[in-house]
């Protein structure tokens, strides 16, 4: 038998459960068409590279690495261009030196792109001046252009989702093999329009104490330090439309077990994970490690049933619990689910989302997130775990390397009348370069006292 799957499992036993979000193409031979073809085409990612994952994660879990995960909410064809591509390795690169300083320990980059494309919906319908449409559910689905035309579902955008994240996934790949991600090199992921960022002086700062380090230990050993050019970075999506992941879904004979192989790390959306779900049922038999999503109503009890049955056995680095209540309902919800998890025994990485429970609407009906709500629940989620003795794995953000506006707060001061001015994200907002970078430090800081000013 495969080392994942049970025997009452396969690829598409999903299709017995309650499927929601999903889409109603009204052309069903067309999309059987397209999904034949995503069928024959290679995969995105390899089993070995899930491997190493999966072992990493279990590490991130024991407290001897940190995940930092990030990216856009929704990624869009139109930005599969280069500038904005090596703009968001840019920053996650920045974030993840300022962590490895702050936190002493190595950290596991993992992109919310190549691939983050399908969005769950409140709503099915949207309405703007008494006119109402299909929502706008993710590039690879609609497109976001409020006509009707626009917002019709079309297979084809699928093959263009599979096209985009295997351009990005090259580029990533070139990039890091070149040296781009190397430390020597962390001169390069300036972004010229972060120059004047509030605390980018910090991060100079960081950067020379380790050029400096690095320096001492090229003399100590005579030859230079090596492996630091090898940076790794993995990819990750919320795995919400179900025949596209199903047609990537591989039997990978040379290690027994069938892979997810669109991405390193598929994740459950808050709103798919429920008692019966097609995407819990999906999820079970894939042999990647996988993450879900949890708000503040989460019981105790589901949530430890939940977790045995996505890992039966066990397994540390199989699971990553991401949660995400909002800065006010933290406090009262957490302890009581890292208490049921503790006593069961079960083996899971904790990730901090602060970014979802702390969505509001601004005046003028534009969606927006305070910097120092996202701050708070963050740091009141590092206190917990440190005062229950366990350990808080990493971070999940809604980041860009680019100048939006599209979160309040922080040092760069966006404030609310700021929105409308670059507020480019189709569903989230995302933190811009120079919040991330602050909210990086914040987070290095409440480690290890230094001074950011
Ligand atoms: C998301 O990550 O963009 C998202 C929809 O999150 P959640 O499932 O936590 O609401
Ligand atoms: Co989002």
């Amino acid at each position: 038998m495969k080392q994942n799957a049970t025997l009452d499992w396969s690829p598409s036993s999903w299709r017995q459960k309650k499927a929601i979000q999903q889409v109603d193409y009204t052309d069903e031979e067309h999309l059987s068409s397209v999904l034949s073809n995503l069928n024959q085409f290679p995969p995105l990612v390899t089993s070995w590279e899930i491997e190493g994952l999966r072992t990493q994660l279990a590490e991130a879990a024991a407290g001897r690495r940190f995940v930092l995960q990030g990216g856009d909410c929704a990624e869009s064809f139109e930005d599969c261009r280069v500038e904005l591509i090596k703009n968001r390795l840019k920053i996650l690169l920045q974030m993840s030196v300022i962590l490895i300083y702050g936190l002493k320990m190595p950290v596991v980059r993992i992109g919310r792109f190549a691939g983050q494309y399908a969005k769950p919906r409140s709503a099915s319908t949207e309405t703007r001046d008494g006119v109402s449409l299909p929502s706008y559910r993710g590039d690879n689905i609609n497109a976001p252009e409020f006509t009707q035309e626009a917002r019709v579902p079309n297979p084809d955008r699928l093959l263009q989702a599979y096209y985009c994240s295997a351009i990005q996934l090259n580029l990533v790949r070139a990039l890091a093999d070149a040296g781009f991600a190397d430390l020597h090199n962390a001169d390069n992921w300036n972004l010229s329009f972060a120059q004047e960022a509030p605390y980018i002086e910090s991060y100079h700062k960081i950067i020379q104490k380790i050029h400096k380090a690095l320096d001492f230990a090229k003399i100590v050993s005579d030859h230079p330090i090596g492996g630091l050019g090898r940076v790794q970075f993995f990819t990750s999506h919320e795995a919400l439309h179900l025949p596209y992941e199903e047609v990537f879904t591989r039997d990978v004979a040379h290690k027994n077990a069938i892979y997810n192989l669109s991405t390193h790390l598929p994740w459950i959306g808050k709103r798919t994970l429920f008692n019966d779900s097609a995407h819990v049922e999906y999820m079970r038999g894939i042999r990647n490690p996988i993450g879900f999503k949890i708000g503040h109503d989460m019981a105790p009890s589901d949530l430890t049933a939940l977790v045995r049955n996505l890992n039966p056995l066990n397994d540390p680095g199989r699971l990553m619990i991401i949660t995400r209540m909002g800065a006010s309902k933290i406090a009262d919800s957490l302890p009581q689910l890292i208490d049921a998890i503790q006593r069961a025994g079960l083996n899971v990485l904790w990730v901090c989302d602060p970014m979802h429970g702390n969505t509001e609407t601004a005046a003028g009906g534009i969606k927006t997130r305070k910097f120092g709500n996202i701050l708070a629940e963050l740091e009141c989620v590092i206190d917990m775990h440190a005062r229950m003795k366990t350990v808080l794995g990493g971070v999940h953000f809604e980041l860009t390397g680019e100048d939006v506006t599209e979160c309040v707060g922080g040092a760069s001061g966006v404030e609310e009348c700021d929105l409308n001015q670059r507020y480019h994200s189709t569903v989230d907002p995302r933190l811009n370069v120079s919040q991330s970078l602050e909210m990086a430090l914040k987070i290095a800081q409440k480690y290890q006292d230094f001074d950011i000013s």
